[in-house]
């Protein structure tokens, strides 16, 4: 049997869907991309209209629809957590609102097949490592009850070892710690990452002091510090006596109590992870390491784990986070329904987005008054053009081929910008990102060049994790504070075009790299079809914006919609849609 099986993953954050067909993961993509709602929880209905599309199918071909957690387990652990807060008699949470709302919003009628939340992690990571042996290590805030699932994947079964439950949990920690230094719980953690360099380990001793038990698979946080159970913010009034030091209001200006908390916490985090996969390596005798869940997205963690732990070679779900349960949940749904697993061979791009075509593009183009340089049938013209631009200074706005799937932009819907300019770094926080000064932008390298620029061991394709910078050229606009980089390696199997850009930067500049970010404005979902990179280029002053074979400079935007945007309504994305709208 050959089933089709749409992964389905909804009702926290991120929500996505990906079709595996026959075993092959053919498209995934999350609902905010679709819907320009950041983190959009809702039943990705969009997503999973393109997701069948793409993948040719139709309603009645589905087999099987997986669903990445277990809402019965969800919802005791939210009427336990409610009935802490409120006492017993509060109606519960709807535990079958999942299911039927997959019924009526997606039309479903066939088998919805339950996936626990860790296990879905946990083969999302294996399924797609091409391991076929391999030790697994989920960390997240949490998923029904468990926070930390230590399990070992063989051939197409992966076996539990131990969890750690709800409340304690290292994800939990890391986001009371974003919460106090006044960012966004799922959201901000990266920038505590960011911010850790900065500062000094002064409190490490006292972060270790809201850890308990933490031997072997165990893991305890000591309540009294926490308020996510029982207060009104994540954490307890407490944690400011025990750091002697009020927590950060948002947006306020970072002090160096701020860099050295995040520094500390990043220290802890780096310990508690190294002393789990050696755990887990002592109970598996695996060579290989499957990572995943939130906390997996911690590139400077995943560092340590691979310089430093016991595995020989170390997968990360490029889509660590809910959106990857998605995969894990149609792939473990495909082994139920096979007896196999889904196909062998590693995860080797997240390209699994829509593409758009050129000719609508052309249209789309051609319906408006903007001026534009069309390279069609001429690539090397489009590249050398492109190079010419970067070279210059100019900051672009790169769109080309699928969507990535996951939190990174890879060369699909990329920001790009010369890495070598002190300004640069500055400059692409003024045109477009608006985002804290302090946060590094990342590098993107051709895989064959890549050992010359970092102290790298391998590929690694989807930026999800630090090495040190030791590349002759000076790059500060990529180079952090302490001397890494959050390298993406591209090899031209996996997007040739923007292999082609970079090979010919590098023959232009002697520099084979870029700054690459992701096509987006501060706050708002990644671009995902043409409309949003132009609506995205007309709200930024990116200089440059490259539609697949065309090129747009700011100056060939009529006058009337970059006024319009600038004395109306700088913050309603619906209204300058609207605007562009009448006109393409
Ligand atoms: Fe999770």
């Amino acid at each position: 049997m050959s089933p089709n099986v749409v992964g389905i993953s909804a009702h926290y954050h991120d929500a996505a869907c990906c079709v595996l067909r026959a075993g092959r993961l053919v498209a995934a993509a999350q609902e905010e991309r679709f819907t320009r709602r950041k983190h959009d929880p809702a039943i990705p209905r969009r997503a999973f209209r393109y997701c069948l599309e793409e993948a040719g199918l139709t309603l009645p071909q589905v087999d099987c629809v997986a669903y990445y957690e277990n809402p019965l387990l969800k919802a005791e652990r939210q009427s336990w957590m409610s009935q802490r807060r409120a006492g017993p008699g509060l109606a519960g949470p709807d535990a079958d609102r999942p299911l039927r709302d997959i019924r009526r919003v997606l039309g479903i009628e066939g088998s919805i097949e339950i996936v626990r939340h860790h296990q879905s992690h946990a083969a999302g990571a294996y399924f797609f490592s091409g391991f076929e042996d391999a030790a697994i290590l989920t960390v997240d805030g949490v998923g029904e009850w468990e926070t930390m699932t230590f399990a070992h994947g063989r051939g197409a079964e992966i076996r539990q070892l131990a969890a750690v439950n709800f409340p304690h949990s290292i994800g939990l920690l890391y986001s009371t710690i974003t919460a106090f230094l006044g960012f966004e719980v799922n959201d901000g953690e990266y920038k505590v990452m960011g911010l850790a360099p900065y500062g000094r380990p002064r409190y490490v001793d006292q972060l270790w002091d809201l850890v308990g038990r933490h031997d072997g698979p165990n893991f305890e946080l000591r309540l009294e510090y926490f308020g996510f159970l029982d207060g009104d913010t994540m954490y307890a009034p407490a944690l400011a006596e025990l750091l002697g030091h009020s927590p950060r209001s948002p947006e306020s200006e970072l002090t160096p109590f701020a860099e050295d908390l995040a520094r500390s916490l990043q220290i802890v985090l780096n310990e508690l992870l190294l002393a789990k996969v050696r755990w887990l390596h002592e109970q598996t005798g695996a060579e290989a390491l499957c990572l995943s869940g939130g906390v997996a997205l911690n590139c400077v963690a995943n560092h340590r784990i691979r310089a430093e732990g016991p595995f020989f070679r170390v997968f990360v779900q490029p889509a660590a986070s809910d959106a990857g349960g998605a995969l894990g949940a149609a792939a473990l749904a495909h082994v139920r329904l096979t007896g196999e697993r889904p196909a062998t061979e590693p995860l080797d791009h997240v390209f699994l987005g829509p593409a758009y075509s050129v000719d609508g593009i052309a249209r789309l183009l051609a319906a408006g008054p903007a001026r534009y340089r069309d390279f069609r049938g001429d690539e090397a013209r489009l590249i050398t053009d492109v190079a010419a631009r970067l070279e210059g200074g100019q900051v672009i706005g790169w769109f080309h081929g699928r969507m990535e799937f996951g939190p990174r932009a890879l060369g699909g819907r990329s920001i790009l910008g010369d890495p070598r300019r002190d300004d640069m770094r500055d400059r692409i926080n003024a045109l477009v990102k608006k985002r804290e000064a302090f946060r590094p932008f990342a590098p993107a390298v051709l895989e064959a060049v890549a050992a010359e620029h970092f102290d790298l061991p391998g590929p690694s394709p989807f930026m999800l994790e630090t090495f040190p910078v030791r590349s002759p050229l000076a790059l500060p606009a990529i180079t952090h504070v302490d001397g890494s980089a959050r390298v993406q390696t591209v090899h031209p199997r996996q997007n040739p075009r923007f292999a082609r850009l970079l090979d010919a930067f590098g023959r232009r500049t002697g520099c084979p790299l870029l700054l690459n970010t992701s096509f987006n404005l501060r706050g708002e979902p990644i671009v995902c079809t043409p409309l949003d990179a132009m609506l995205c280029f007309i709200r930024s002053d990116i200089d440059t914006l490259v539609l697949e074979d065309f090129v747009i400079e700011r100056a060939g935007l009529p006058a009337s919609w970059v006024e319009w945007w600038h004395e109306t309504a700088p913050d309603s994305f619906q209204a300058v849609s609207n605007v562009v709208y009448t006109f393409l």
